[in-house]
């Protein structure tokens, strides 16, 4: 009987070790430095007595193996490359103080990179990879085509691989060049713990679907936010960051030529500023565009072909998202509240933290209290950079921000 028993659970054994022998090379190829298929491996060589504890074994699914933003604390370190490269975050600093001094526009270029890498898939640095055999780019999503500031993080990431090769994550190198970059311009600097890791794969069908719009409305926008556990007061302080930096004229002309299918402009524009920005950008045959963002993809088809360029002229044309409003003279983000005071957002989502009290009373608190403003900004974009990280055995640290390895 006892002879059966051990016969039967020595088949059971056979049958789970085969399971587990496939597990072990699926594993293997999608999280080879999980430990998982490690540990798969060594239940086909351990004996059938272990069955019990092996079999309350559980394969995670990619969404499990995120640790959850909450716990960020938990998971990221103060200073997480204390021994393994001492000077990383002083090397991000200065690498960053010297780029920006050349070209100041890399700065804003990296705070829009950071909002768009932690929003889709978490801060993973999935922004940064280019098309492989198994997924598609984000660089390909739509509002992604005028990203820019991916050569600065690969200069970041150079210095970095020569003086400690292999252990600083281009995840980090994100978050931290962001931070610089807000310092730089004038915002408040805030603090970041290290220790992501780079994922495997890039999310460009969720880029496309989920990075809001410049013309969506507030709903929209607070939803999205939400859904990442932003609450308005958060989100009214992250769009801050459009007091610095440029948008390009197809992201709002509609309001300016064509609102709403109305033929007029948006009657929520100041009436001087409507007149500043239409001199900016003049009309454009893309005003009537469906989208902002495949107006925006008209911008990377007309530089392939000049003929096009008659037909509309508007494409490369921008306009400071600071652009003669109120506050010139307050500084990082406060400008940004004053303006929508005076009805000076420059897109329509901007304009719609006006629309409704719950964000309209932000706006005002920011307008008028700096130091309210600066604090929680730092505390949002704090927790923007800790969204759904990487951590542990989870992802890798890539060599090349743009490849896996
Ligand atoms: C409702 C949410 C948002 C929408 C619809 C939006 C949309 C846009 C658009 C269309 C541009 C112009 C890009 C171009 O013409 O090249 C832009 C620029 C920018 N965005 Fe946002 N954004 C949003 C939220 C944020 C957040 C949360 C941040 C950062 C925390 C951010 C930071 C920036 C910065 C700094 C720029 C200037 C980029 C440059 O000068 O290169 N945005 N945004």
């Amino acid at each position: 009987m006892k002879m059966k028993l051990f016969h039967g659970t020595y088949i059971i054994h056979i049958i789970v070790s085969i399971f587990a022998i496939f597990s072990s090379i699926l594993v293997t190829t999608y999280y080879p430095d999980s430990g998982i298929g490690r540990s798969l491996r060594s239940f086909v060589k351990s004996s059938p007595r272990n069955l019990t504890v092996s079999f309350s074994m559980k394969i995670p699914k990619k969404e499990d193996l995120k640790a959850n933003p909450r716990d960020a604390d938990r998971f990221l370190q103060e200073n997480f490359y204390r021994e393994s490269c001492p000077r990383a975050v002083k090397i991000v600093r200065n690498s960053m103080r010297r780029m920006y001094h050349a070209k100041s526009s890399i700065a804003p270029s990296l705070v829009r990179l950071v909002f768009h890498d932690c929003f889709i898939g978490g801060c993973d640095a999935s922004v940064l990879l280019d098309s492989d055999k198994s997924f598609l780019s984000e660089k390909e999503a739509a509002p992604n085509l005028s990203l820019k500031g991916f050569d600065v993080i690969d200069s970041i990431k150079s210095e970095l691989e020569e003086v400690c090769p292999g252990v600083v994550s281009c995840a980090d190198i994100i978050v931290l060049a962001a931070r610089e970059s807000v310092e730089l311009t004038g915002g408040p600097s805030y603090f970041l713990k290290t220790g992501r890791r780079d994922s495997m794969v890039a999310f460009k069908e969720a880029a496309g679907r989920e990075l809001p719009a410049p013309t969506a409305n507030l709903s929209t926008i607070l939803s999205s936010f939400a859904s990442r556990g932003f609450t308005p007061r958060e989100t009214v302080a992250l769009l801050g960051a459009h007091s610095i930096g440029i948008t390009h004229c197809n992201f709002f002309q509609e309001r300016l030529y064509n609102f709403s299918g109305t033929g007029k402009a948006d009657p929520e524009l100041n009436p001087r500023f409507l007149q500043d920005l239409k001199t900016k950008c003049p009309f454009a045959a893309s005003t009537s565009s469906a989208s902002p963002y495949a107006a925006d993809s008209s911008t990377r088809s007309l530089h392939a072909s000049n003929s096009q360029d008659m037909v509309n002229s508007n494409v490369d044309k921008v306009v400071d998202l600071s652009f003669d409003n109120e506050g010139g003279n307050d500084g990082f983000g406060v400008r940004y509240y004053k303006g929508l005071l005076h009805k000076k957002g420059v897109m329509f989502s901007d304009s719609q933290l006006m629309a409704k009290e719950e964000t309209e009373k932000w706006v005002r608190q920011y307008a008028s209290d700096k130091h309210r403003f600066r604090k929680d900004f730092s505390m949002a974009m704090t927790k923007l950079s800790n969204n759904q990280i990487l951590t542990g055995n989870v992802g890798q640290v890539r060599i090349k921000c743009s490849k896996i390895h």
